[in-house]
């Protein structure tokens, strides 16, 4: 695992599109695991200025996305699936049949449409790059923390935390859905390569105690430090609370 600390948010979104940028140049096809949130957003506004320069071509990538609520239409402003639009994907030149989002409000046979999912990343070759937000709960993907997790696609009811933290998003809080559809953590950690990035004071404890040492379902995303290609991208604020020697790499 290597932890780059770099001096703010514009240089932590600037670095990590640089990686993704990186990775399309090696393989144009490759298949790239998507985030939404606050965090990546600098990070996608970054590949459409490089994409507009022309630097990055996405006509070839193909991108699988880590959630989405459940009981929200895809045109709903608060769905993943108009979130990725509105933010990145109508702003580059990604075909729409290489977009993957899961869920959706019509779906009715949600195991099948979880397993489908799953089914449709691995006939795709798999993930090669996956960019990962964490919550303040050190949930990645919306797998929370309790005492399994769950490897596959899945259904999830949404903890109280990330409801919470969501409602900045919606009008009231009785209004975020308390279901999601969401990446199973073996998904995730069956990607090639995975940045994680996170930034803001908020965020310093959970990172301190995700990249401890110490693995535990109770912070999913410690889990991650079992993987062996990745790179966990930190602005200064956020990387406050690690230990000196955690700091593997600065920028
Ligand atoms: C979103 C997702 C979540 C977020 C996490 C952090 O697709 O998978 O795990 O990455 O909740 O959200 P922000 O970036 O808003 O702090």
């Amino acid at each position: 695992m290597k932890i780059i600390i770099c001096k703010d948010y514009e240089h932590m979104s600037r670095f990590s599109a640089d990686i993704v940028i990186e990775q399309i140049r090696q393989k144009p096809d490759s298949v790239i695991g998507l985030a939404t949130g606050s965090t990546p957003l600098g990070m996608y506004k970054e590949l459409i200025r490089q994409y507009k320069k022309g630097r990055v071509d996405f006509s070839k990538v193909v991108t699988f996305n880590l959630d989405e609520y459940l009981g929200l239409s895809p045109d709903h402003p608060q769905s993943y699936h108009y979130f990725m639009f509105n933010n990145f994907f109508n702003h580059i030149n990604i075909k729409i049949e290489n977009v993957n989002l899961p869920g959706g409000i019509t779906a009715y046979n949600l195991d099948g449409v979880c397993r489908e999912y799953d089914e449709k990343i691995e006939k795709a070759g798999g993930i090669d790059l996956q960019i990962l937000g964490i919550g303040h709960n050190g949930h990645i993907g919306f797998n929370e923390p309790g005492k399994k997790l769950y490897t596959q696609t899945h259904i999830v009811s949404l903890s109280h935390e990330t409801i919470k933290a969501n409602s900045r998003f919606f009008d009231h809080i009785d209004e975020v859905p308390r279901k999601a559809i969401t990446m199973g953590v073996g998904g995730i950690m069956r990607a090639k390569k995975i940045l994680l990035l996170a930034s803001g004071k908020d965020k310093a404890a959970i990172i301190k105690k995700a990249f401890s040492g110490i693995i535990t379902t109770e912070i999913p995303a410690s889990l991650l430090q079992l993987h062996k290609d990745i790179l966990v991208i930190l602005d200064k604020e956020a990387a406050k609370e690690l230990k000196l020697d955690n700091k593997r790499f600065c920028a």
